[in-house]
């Protein structure tokens, strides 16, 4: 391991990399990070780093969004498997039929979507930042695609907008059931539950705390509690062991796991970093419409 991190260590100079990780990937792959983050951060990161490659440790959609926002720039993914099933669940038809019915309607898009979709969008949104751009928005009605629980949980928050689900959702996050997180509860009835917003509706009423996985990691650093039920994939940990040692983690089950992020390994990213060949390629015309919806929400959010 340590000759694999020396010579990551040695490429990222000679190749003018970044290495940026999300929290859902392996510990050892956010240790060899430049950035770790949640989506929003990742994204925003991407738009400031001087290096001339971003080698971006997560999902699809994650290195699409830093190639879009970045058109200039090479990005690298370690496995071009890596891929959220939930970023293809809209469609780009029924976004056209929507804007048909509704005459004032804005399309805000999960950042956890294809290209194709953000190009059909308005305005992309992350966990962290959705409430508060769906509120700044000056349309009435909103089609949330394509998660319908990230999409659900805002509605909860903004009552006087109408909004149109979508029936989109996370494997990972839906496979958290609100009776095993109940028991979870009466076996540490002294820990506070931190949830996702992917999570559904009768998991987030019994939650503590709703946000992204940063906001989640704050709250867990802040708090005076002691020990925490940790409602989203368990990558998290990671981040959590390393700002508090000392307090008490504990899962709701045993399925909190995200196949496509754990694709990434140390392997595939030295490998990456001496072939740089795995780059993230778009359309022109995809890259000028997406971006638009990327960069409101950059704007909108600050
Ligand atoms: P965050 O933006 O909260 O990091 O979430 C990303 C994600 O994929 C959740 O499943
Ligand atoms: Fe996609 Fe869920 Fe994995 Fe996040 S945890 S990348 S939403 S499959």
């Amino acid at each position: 391991m340590e000759d694999i991190i020396k010579r990551i260590e040695e490429l990222k100079k000679e190749k003018d990399a970044v290495i940026l990780a999300h929290y859902y990937t392996d510990g050892q792959v956010q240790a060899v990070a430049d950035y770790v983050g949640d989506s929003y951060y990742l994204s925003k990161v991407a738009t400031e780093v001087p290096q001339k490659v971003i080698l971006f440790c997560g999902v699809s959609f994650m290195g699409e969004s830093a190639k879009i926002l970045n058109p200039e720039k090479m990005v690298i993914m370690p496995d071009t498997y890596a891929d959220c099933p939930m970023a293809h669940m809209a469609d780009v038809e029924k976004i056209k039929e929507i804007r048909e019915s509704y005459e004032d309607v804005a399309v805000v898009c999960y950042i956890n979507s294809t290209a194709e979709i953000k190009a059909a969008s308005d305005v992309c949104v992350t966990s962290s930042n959705a409430v508060k751009i769906v509120n700044a928005l000056p349309d009435h009605n909103i089609y949330f695609i394509p998660d319908g629980n990230l999409g659900r949980y805002t509605a909860k928050m903004i009552p006087d907008k109408n909004f149109i689900f979508n029936d989109g959702f996370c494997h990972v996050h839906t496979s958290i059931k609100p009776e095993e997180l109940k028991k979870a509860k009466e076996l540490h009835p002294e820990a506070l539950v931190l949830a996702h917003p992917e999570c559904t509706w009768d998991v987030l009423e019994l939650a503590d705390y709703i946000g992204s996985t940063s906001g989640i990691i704050d709250f867990a650093v802040k708090s005076d509690a002691k020990a925490f039920i940790i409602c989203t994939e368990m990558g998290i940990l990671y981040e959590l062991k390393l700002k508090n040692p000392e307090k008490k983690y504990y899962s709701v089950g045993h399925r909190q796991f995200c196949p496509n992020m754990k694709r990434i390994t140390t392997e595939k990213v030295l490998e990456q970093l001496e072939k740089l060949s795995n780059t993230v390629e778009l359309n022109e015309e995809l890259y000028s419409k997406a971006n638009k919806a990327l960069d409101r929400m950059l704007a909108l959010a600050e």
